[in-house]
C-alpha cells in the first residue's frame, strides 16, 4: 500500500522537503495526494487526485511564500484506495477534531465499520468512504492531553494494518507515527527529523534511519524521536546507517520489481485473505459480492471472463467452482467473449477478473453480460477501477500495486479469491462444514506454504542455469493445474522471449510430441494431487523422446522425482490452493532464465501493463 512522509523542523519549511518525498514514493503507484501542515494558523490540507504534479501545483497556487515559511511541521500520502474510490473526499490527510488534528494512514482497518457506528454516535461526523478516517476521530476522542497516549489507545482499538502519520494543533510541534503491519522509517537529520514508508523518502535529508517495529509508537520533533510499545513502555531502537541509493530502495534491495513482487507474495496473500475466512461456519465472507445465501444458491452457472494471466486465473477458478460448488463454470477470453454473441443470461453469473480493471476486452465483455441480464461481478486489483465500477460489485484483491509487466502477485491473489468465492458458494449448497474447515485452514497457510516455495529460489535459479539457453519449451499440466502450465508459459514467454508452449499433459501425444528432442525441456506439474500418476506416464513419453524433464513435485515424492532430470519441490497441498503454491516456482524459473538472458524484465519487449485497446 501506498506512501507516508512526515517532517519536523524548527526553522526549515516543510512543504518542500513533503512533496520532494512523495515524489520518491511514486513508484509504489497511487490514485491521489495529500499534504497537511501546522501553521500558526490551524491546519492545512491540500488533496488532489492524480499525479503528486498536480498537488504540487495547487501547492503553489495556494501556498503563500509568507505563510509556507511558517509551516515546518506537516505530513503527506499517497494513496492507493482500498477502501472507497480514488476521489479528492477520500484522498488523505483525513482530519477530525474539526479541522485541528490530521492524519494519514497506509493499510487496512478491517473494523472501521464497527468503529464508524461507535464514533457517529458519539456524534462524529464522517465525510469520506474510506476506512483510514475513522482512525483520525478515534485519536481526537481519546485525546486527554497525552497527545501519543491518544494514538495508542485508539490504536489499540484496530484490527488490520496501519503506518499512520497524525498531527493536531492541540499538540504543536509534536507529530505521532506507529506501524503494524506497514512500513516506516525516521530519518535523523540535522535539525530536523523525517518519517515515510521508505528509505527513498528520505536518504535525500540524512542516512542515520531507525526502522519501526510492529506495535511501535513514537513521538517526533524536530530534535529527534522518542519510541514506546502501545502500553507506553518506552523502547530503543537502533540508529542505522543506510547504504542503498534510491533507486535500489524502490526495488526493496530486489534487482526488479518483478522479483520484489515475486517474494511480497507471503504478504500480499495475507492482505487478499484478512478478515475474510470464516472460521466458525467454515465459509469465507465477502461483503462486496453482495450476494445473500438464497441468490448464491440459485446461481445456475458461471462464467469467467478475463485475457492473459487473468484469463488463466479465470480457468482455475472453474475447477474450483465445479469441485466446491457443483456449478458449471466456463472460463472465456474476453475478446472472444465479447463477439461471439455469447449465450448468456438471468440465470448466469459472470465474473470479470481483471487486475488494473481497465482492460478494454475484459470490460466490453462486462457491459455484454449486462446487457443480456447476467448477474456481473468483478475481481480487480485497483480500487474504483472501471471494471469494477461498470460490474458494481465484487472482490478486491487488495496486493497492492504491481508494478511488474509480467503480473505474479495478482495471479496468486486471483485464483485465492476465487477458492474463496468458491468455498462461499459450496458451502451455500452442498459443502459439508467439515470440507469448509479444512479448506479455511489451508488457505489460512497458504502464506507460509508459499514461503516455502521461495525459500527453493536458489534450487530454482540453479535449474534455470541448465535450461537458459533453450529457444522452445512445454509446460504440462492436468486438471487444475493445467492453468498453472499456461500461466508458468505465458511469464516465460513474456520475460525471457523463450516460446514456451502450456499444454494439458495428456494432449501432448496428440501431436505437439513430435516437436521434442533433447533440446526442448517440459517442465512437468507433478504434484502429488489426483491424476499426478497418469502425468507421470506423460513424462516418460517425453522421456523416451530424449526431452530433459524438469518436475515440480510435491515434497518427499520420490517416486514421482525418479522421472525428472531436475526436480523442484514444493510444499504437500490439496488440489484447491495447489495452482497458487506451484505457479511461485514458476514464476521463479521464468525470472532466473530471463535474467541469465540478459532481457529487460519489467519493462519487456512490446507489453503494456494494462491493454487498454482492443
Ligand atoms: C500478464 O503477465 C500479462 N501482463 C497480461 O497477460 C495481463 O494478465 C492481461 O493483459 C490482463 O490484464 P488485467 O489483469 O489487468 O486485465
Ligand atoms: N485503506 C486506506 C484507504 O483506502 C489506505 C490505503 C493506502 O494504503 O494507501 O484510503
Amino acid at each position: 500500500m501506498c506512501g507516508i512522509v512526515g517532517f519536523s523542523s524548527l526553522d526549515r519549511p516543510a512543504c518542500v522537503p513533503l512533496v520532494n518525498g512523495l515524489r520518491r514514493l511514486e513508484y509504489r503507484g497511487y490514485d491521489s495526494a495529500g499534504v497537511a501542515l501546522e501553521s500558526p494558523d490551524g491546519i492545512k490540507v491540500f488533496k488532489k487526485t492524480g499525479k503528486v504534479a498536480e498537488l504540487d501545483k495547487l501547492l503553489k497556487e495556494r501556498l503563500g511564500d509568507e505563510e509556507n515559511a511558517k509551516c515546518t511541521i506537516g505530513i503527506a500520502h499517497t494513496r492507493w484506495a482500498t477502501h472507497g474510490l480514488p476521489t479528492e473526499v477520500n484522498a488523505h490527510p483525513h482530519v477530525a477534531d474539526g479541522g485541528r488534528l490530521a492524519l494519514v494512514h497506509n493499510g487496512i482497518v478491517e473494523n472501521y465499520a464497527a468503529l464508524r457506528a461507535q464514533l457517529e454516535k458519539k456524534g462524529c461526523s464522517f465525510v469520506s468512504q474510506t476506512d483510514t478516517e475513522v482512525l483520525a476521530h478515534l485519536v481526537a476522542v481519546f485525546d486527554r492531553g497525552d497527545f501519543l497516549s491518544a494514538v495508542s489507545r485508539a490504536l489499540k482499538k484496530v484490527e488490520g494494518t496501519y503506518g499512520i502519520a497524525v498531527i493536531s494543533t492541540r499538540h504543536p510541534g509534536e507529530m505521532v507515527v506507529a506501524r503494524k503491519g506497514s512500513s516506516l522509517v525516521i530519518g535523523i537529520g540535522e535539525g530536523s527529523t523525517v518519517v515515510a514508508s521508505d528509505v527513498s523518502a528520505i536518504v535525500a535529508h540524512t542516512r542515520q534511519v531507525i526502522y519501526l517495529k510492529d506495535g511501535d509508537v513514537a513521538r517526533v520533533t524536530p530534535g529527534g524521536v522518542d519510541i514506546y510499545t502501545l502500553d507506553n513502555v518506552p523502547v530503543s531502537r537502533e540508529v542505522q546507517e543506510v547504504e542503498w541509493d534510491a533507486e535500489s530502495v524502490e526495488k526493496g534491495g530486489y534487482e526488479h520489481f518483478m522479483l520484489k513482487e515475486i517474494f511480497e507474495q507471503p504478504e500480499t496473500l495475507r492482505n487478499t485473505i484478512r478478515g475474510r475466512l470464516d472460521k466458525v461456519n467454515c465459509t469465507a465472507i465477502l461483503s462486496g459480492l453482495n450476494l445473500p445465501p438464497r441468490e448464491l444458491a440459485s446461481i445456475r452457472r458461471a462464467v469467467i471472463i478475463g485475457c492473459g494471466t487473468s484469463l488463466h486465473a479465470g480457468m482455475a477458478g472453474k475447477y474450483l467452482f465445479e469441485s466446491l460448488a457443483d456449478i458449471p463454470t466456463s472460463p472465456e477470453q474476453a475478446a472472444e467473449f465479447r463477439y461471439c454473441n455469447p449465450i448468456i443470461g438471468p440465470d448466469d453469473w459472470a465474473i470479470a477478473v481483471s487486475q488494473s480493471g481497465e482492460t478494454a476486452d475484459t470490460l466490453a465483455a462486462v457491459r455484454e453480460s449486462i446487457g443480456k441480464g447476467a448477474l456481473v461481478s468483478a475481481i480487480c486489483n485497483v480500487v474504483g477501477s472501471t471494471i469494477a465500477r461498470e460490474a458494481g460489485r465484487g472482490v478486491y484483491l487488495h496486493a497492492g500495486p504491481e508494478i511488474s509487466v509480467a503480473s505474479t502477485k495478482a495471479f496468486t491473489s486471483q485464483v485465492t479469491v476465487l477458492a474463496m468465492i468458491a468455498l462461499k458458494l459450496g458451502r451455500a449448497r452442498r459443502l459439508s462444514r467439515e470440507d469448509g474447515a479444512s479448506i479455511c485452514a489451508e488457505l489460512a497457510a497458504l502464506p507460509d506454504l508459499v514461503a516455502k516455495v521461495l525459500e527453493r529460489n536458489g534450487d530454482i535459479a540453479k535449474v534455470a542455469e541448465k535450461y537458459s539457453g533453450a529457444s522452445d519449451m512445454f509446460f504440462l499440466g492436468r486438471g487444475i493445474l493445467y492453468p498453472t502450465a499456461l500461466e508458468g508459459a505465458l511469464k516465460m514467454k513474456e520475460i525471457s522471449y523463450v516460446h514456451a508452449e502450456g499444454y494439458q499433459a495428456a494432449e501432448l501425444k496428440h501431436g505437439p510430441i513430435a516437436l521434442l528432442c533433447e533440446e526442448t525441456p517440459v517442465v512437468a506439474l507433478l504434484n502429488d494431487i489426483p491424476g499426478k500418476e497418469k502425468t507421470v506416464g506423460n513424462v516418460q513419453e517425453c522421456r523416451a523422446r530424449k526431452a530433459p524433464v524438469v518436475g515440480i513435485v510435491t515434497e518427499g515424492d520420490e517416486s514421482a522425482a525418479a522421472h525428472c532430470n531436475d526436480v523442484v519441490y514444493v510444499p504437500r497441498t490439496s488440489a484447491v490452493v495447489a495452482p497458487i503454491v506451484t505457479v511461485v516456482a514458476l514464476q521463479l524459473f521464468a525470472y532466473h532464465v530471463a535474467r541469465l538472458r540478459g532481457c529487460e524484465i519489467d519493462q519487456p519487449r512490446n507489453l503494456a501493463k494494462s491493454v487498454t485497446v482492443e
